[in-house]
């Protein structure tokens, strides 16, 4: 077994290195769609991430309900990926959440090493940095820390930071109340496909065996925006995916052919369809290819939480109710594990014919 100790991106970024390492260069295909992110989050013109306000979304008036349903229903079937407003969730919370995170960064590398992962024995919770998957050996622009944080009994309380010490408090609040978000998402959905209101919920494993993961995505500033990539483009698997970020953009989508930058927006909270949903929904809800840009003057941090069925447990396949004569399955059963082989086994195909 060859291990390599490889450096954070944040000691390879406080360096002082000009040019980025080749790992970290992106194939020449790709770097012609590669931009400045401040420049492509001011662009006015062509198809934006749509904004869905959420405050009717469990009024007692079926009519207005109904309206809020349909807006939601709308952007995840053209988009999968929206901008939540007025979601609940208090600003000052997600301050919080975002201040905690923040604080941990700020600790020296070496502090932080001290919670690292372990992929290779299959420990992925922790603080990492991608590791080359393939030949080329390509890596991302990013260091991040990953953990469970639902349901409560399946923590690893003590793989959390320590440092700050508000840590566990601020992120286990978030953690219920981004639970509750999902519930209601996933009741309006249900509804939005014709289905009893609770049937997505208990098809993605329900209180019990929802799993959300949460990633902080910290992404040092880069001497070379335009040859690197934070998160290189991928769909999430998972069922829903809900993210919080600093205000500094880097999202981009993959709409109609072109890559159009998420504008940052306020207390909003970005949720994206999964493929998870995308699968049960037999494509009616889209899961978004998108991807994180990088830039020279700020350093980005977003937290994603994915919010997941269990790997082994239950089928993942279209719902019967989404499947007609005219609308055959898109999708051959399988379970979230498989899913995630197959994702992998398609990318490494992907590579090998590079
Ligand atoms: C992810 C992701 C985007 C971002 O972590 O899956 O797509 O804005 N992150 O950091
Ligand atoms: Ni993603």
């Amino acid at each position: 077994m060859v291990t390599s100790v490889l450096p954070r991106v944040e000691s390879l970024a406080s360096s002082g290195i000009q040019s980025i390492p080749k790992e970290y260069i992106r194939p020449q295909e790709e770097l012609t769609s590669i931009g400045n992110v401040f420049e492509e989050e001011k662009k006015e013109e062509g198809p934006q991430v749509p904004t869905i306000d959420l405050t009717e979304i469990e009024s007692e008036d079926k009519e207005v309900r109904e309206r809020c349903q349909q807006e939601l229903k709308k952007a995840a079937m053209e988009w999968g990926v929206m901008h939540l407003v007025n979601h609940g969730i208090s600003e000052e919370l997600m301050d919080r959440v975002r201040k905690v995170g923040q604080k941990f960064f700020e600790l020296p590398v070496e502090e932080k090493e001290k919670y690292a992962n372990d992929q290779s024995s299959g420990n992925v919770q922790g603080y990492g940095s991608k590791l080359a998957n393939n030949a080329s050996g390509q890596l991302e622009w990013e260091d991040y820390f990953f953990h469970l944080i639902f349901p409560e009994d399946k923590r690893d309380l003590s793989i959390w930071p320590k440092i700050p010490s508000e840590y566990t408090e601020v992120t286990s609040e978030y953690a219920r109340q981004l639970r509750g978000l999902a519930s209601k998402i996933l009741s309006a959905l249900s509804i939005c496909l014709g289905l009893e209101e609770g049937r997505l919920e208990k098809e993605v494993g329900g209180v019990e065996e929802l799993l959300l993961q949460l990633k902080i995505n910290y992404y040092p500033k880069c001497p070379q925006p335009e040859l690197a990539l934070g998160v290189e483009a991928h769909t999430d698997i998972s069922a829903l995916t809900f993210i919080l970020h600093n205000m500094v953009p880097g999202l981009q989508l993959f709409y109609q052919g072109k890559w159009v930058t998420a504008k940052c927006v306020p207390n909003s909270i970005i949720m994206h369809i999964g493929d998870t949903i995308e699968i049960l929904s037999n494509g009616k809800f889209k899961s978004i290819l998108h991807r994180g840009l990088v830039n020279k003057e700020k350093v980005r941090i977003s937290w994603a939480v994915f919010c997941e069925p269990p790997k082994d447990k239950i089928i993942l396949k279209p719902l019967p109710e989404t499947v007609s004569e005219t609308e055959p399955p898109l999708f051959p059963p399988r379970t979230f594990a498989q899913h995630i082989e197959h994702k992998l086994f398609r990318k490494t195909q992907d590579n090998l014919s590079n």
